[in-house]
C-alpha cells in the first residue's frame, strides 16, 4: 500500500491526502463516540455501511443539482471528495421533536414540528457544540451572511429531497446535521458552498413508519442494542446493501 499523508482523524472518518491536488480521502471507521466523546464503542462494519449509504444520498442529491464535495467511492470504505475549508458550524434540521430539542423544550419525542426547524452549533468539542445564532456566526466571522442564506436554503431543499426520498422506503426523516466547506474552484474568483462530511444513520434520526423502531445512532447512544442491524436495515431499504456484507475486517486500502 503507497503511504498516504493522513490529514485529520475525528471520531468516525479519517482524512487523507487524495490522488490528485484538491482532492481528499475520506475513510470511514467503525468507530462510534455520543455524548461528545463520553460514551465509545465499536459498530462493527458502520464504516462499510456509511460509506455506501453517504455515497449513496450525496449522489441523488448531487443529480437534483445541489453542490456536494462527493467525487466518487474508492472501495469498501473510502471515498474521494473535493478538499474544501470546513465552515465551523453544524447545521441541524428537525422536523419531528427529538433528542436535545425534547429535552431543552420538554416537547415530547414523536411531537411534529409545526414547520422544520433549523439550528446552529459551533463545531468546538473543548466547548461541547455549543448552540449558536446567526449573529454570533457572521460576528465572529465563521461564516458571512450570504454564506449563511445558502447553507440555509440548501438545507432545506436537502431536508425536503430526502424527507421524500425516505418516506419512499417507509422511514421518517425525524432530523439530522449537516456540514458545508468552501469549494475553491481555480476557474472562480470566489468559493462554492459545498454539502460535506456526510450523510448517514450517524448523523440523521430515522424511524420506522409504521413501528417508529429507531434505526439510528440512538440504538447506540441509548443502549437499545441491535445497531448494526439497523445500519444495515437502513441500506437494504434504499437497496444498496453491500453484496460481500458490511465486514471487512481489515479495511481495504485505496485502489489507484
Ligand atoms: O442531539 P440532537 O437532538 O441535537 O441531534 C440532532 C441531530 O443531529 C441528530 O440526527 C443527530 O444524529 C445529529 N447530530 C450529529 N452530530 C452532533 C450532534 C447531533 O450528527 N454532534
Amino acid at each position: 500500500m503507497a503511504r498516504r499523508k493522513q490529514l485529520y482523524e475525528g471520531k468516525a472518518k479519517i482524512l487523507y491526502e487524495g490522488p490528485e491536488p484538491g482532492t481528499v480521502v475520506q475513510y470511514f471507521k467503525d468507530d462510534a463516540t455520543a455524548f461528545n466523546n463520553q460514551k465509545k464503542g465499536t459498530i462493527t462494519g458502520k464504516g462499510v455501511l456509511n460509506n455506501r449509504i453517504s455515497e449513496y444520498l450525496m449522489t441523488r442529491l448531487g443529480e437534483i443539482g445541489v453542490p456536494t464535495h462527493f467525487i466518487r467511492r474508492l472501495n469498501m470504505r473510502e471515498q474521494l471528495v473535493k478538499e474544501v475549508e470546513i465552515i465551523p458550524i453544524e447545521v441541524v434540521v428537525r422536523n419531528v421533536a427529538a433528542g436535545s430539542l425534547s429535552k431543552k423544550f420538554a416537547i415530547p419525542e414523536g411531537t411534529p414540528l409545526p414547520r422544520s426547524i433549523i439550528e446552529f452549533y459551533y463545531k468546538n468539542d473543548e466547548l461541547g457544540d455549543p448552540m449558536v445564532s446567526e449573529e454570533h456566526i457572521t460576528a465572529f466571522n465563521w461564516a458571512d451572511p450570504l454564506e449563511i442564506d445558502e447553507i440555509m436554503a440548501m438545507s432545506l431543499r436537502v431536508n425536503d429531497y430526502l424527507s421524500g426520498l425516505f418516506l419512499g422506503v417507509q422511514l421518517r426523516l425525524v432530523d439530522f446535521k449537516l456540514e458545508f466547506g468552501r469549494y475553491y474552484d481555480e476557474e472562480e474568483e470566489e468559493p462554492r458552498i459545498v454539502l460535506a462530511d456526510e450523510i448517514s444513520p450517524d448523523n440523521c434520526r430515522l424511524w420506522d413508519m409504521a413501528t417508529g423502531e429507531k434505526l439510528d445512532k440512538d440504538r447506540f447512544r441509548r443502549d437499545l442494542g441491535g445497531v448494526e442491524e439497523a445500519y444495515q436495515e437502513v441500506a437494504r431499504r434504499l437497496g444498496i446493501l453491500p453484496e460481500s456484507g458490511p465486514r471487512d475486517v481489515q479495511g481495504p486500502s485505496t485502489l489507484q
